[in-house]
């Protein structure tokens, strides 16, 4: 049984223009120690895929499908029962760590904080664990460091502190929604080796999400790539790098930059722009922008396919 199944799952929201299909029909796979990498361009859905496995979708939002956790549906779960499982079970690990963590208070304060609240320890306990935590998310230092306050850190060093806050409670998946986008590239690349290490370390399952492939393919053996809320490849991550099948995944690898492409010029981004949420095409959503769509694209949405080990939804491919 894999640690977390999607399946099915469509997220919408409630907006005065109408109803806005967030997500639509997706589903996909984590096993128990597994990272899986979420891409594709900004409003796919990345985020709100993320926010309906943690419960914490806003108000105007209905979510209908299946999300299993360690077999245990969650999307039905009371909100007690929710709480219970948000954080202990599965973390989250957000782009920005300065809205996350809170600036009156002291780091340990809010670390022992986490594990006084979900371990049951007194305080004493609860920094000694922390300090721990905090050297094995590779900050030097520890113990003096319970003592800075979030503004005291730099950008890099408040991402690890978050990694090792959510970590604190074991959790068996750990979501990280773009967590190194706001850090330069040395320091994007240290989080990134971090990751990798913590999961040997604690065998934690990691969903990491991100625009790029290059970056998901650091960490994850296998990619999930999104557009329009839809799911248009599954599969291993070297696969879709080096032999991208779906055109969008050919398209967002030629809009990455190269190391050799001269600064001053625009990404050859992907032309066009994604499709209204409020009013899906018929058929694939791709399709407008897609240089390979022919007959059947605009009509219908195409049906998954699994050539060789990779799920794909496309006509053409
Ligand atoms: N509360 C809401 N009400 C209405 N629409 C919403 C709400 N929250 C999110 N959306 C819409 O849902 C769509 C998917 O958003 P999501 O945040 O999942 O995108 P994303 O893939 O994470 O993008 P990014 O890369 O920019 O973070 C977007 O069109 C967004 O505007
Ligand atoms: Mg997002």
């Amino acid at each position: 049984m894999p640690l977390l199944e999607v399946e099915h799952l469509e997220i919408s929201f409630r907006t005065p223009e109408g109803e806005l299909r967030a997500v639509n029909d997706l589903s996909f796979q984590v096993g128990a120690g597994e990272a899986l990498g979420v891409v594709g361009e900004s409003g796919s859905g990345k985020s709100q895929t993320a926010m309906a496995i943690m419960g914490l979708l806003a108000r105007n939002a209905t979510a209908r499908g299946n999300i299993r956790f360690d077999g245990q549906e969650l999307l039905k779960l009371p909100a007690a029962q929710m709480n219970r499982i948000r954080g202990a079970q599965i973390g989250m690990v957000f782009q920005d760590p300065m809205t996350s963590l809170n600036p009156y208070l002291s780091i340990g304060t809010q670390m022992a904080e986490v594990l006084v609240q979900h371990r049951g320890m007194n305080k004493v306990a609860g920094l000694a664990e922390s300090a721990r935590m905090l050297d094995s998310v590779r900050i030097p230092d520890a113990t003096r460091r319970l003592d800075q306050y979030p503004h005291e850190l730099s950008g890099g060093m408040r991402q690890r502190v978050m990694i090792a806050m959510t970590l604190l409670c074991r959790p068996r998946l750990l979501i990280a929604d773009e967590p190194t986008t706001a850090l330069d590239v040395t320091v994007q690349a240290q989080i990134l080796e971090l990751l990798g290490e913590l999961r040997r370390e604690f065998g934690v399952a990691v969903l990491l999400i991100s625009h790029d492939l290059g970056i998901v393919s650091e960490l994850c053996e296998r990619t999930l790539v999104m557009y329009a809320g839809q799911l248009m490849e599954n599969g291993p991550t070297e696969r879709l790098l080096t032999r991208p099948g779906h055109p969008y995944t050919r398209g967002l690898l030629d809009s990455r930059p190269g190391l050799d492409s001269p600064l001053d010029l625009p990404l050859a981004a992907i032309p066009g722009a994604p499709p209204d949420l409020l009013q899906l095409p018929p058929g694939c959503p791709f399709q407008p922008r897609c240089a390979q769509a022919f007959e059947p694209c605009g009509r219908r949405p195409p049906v998954l396919q699994h050539p060789g080990g990779v799920l794909r939804a496309c006509h053409a491919a």
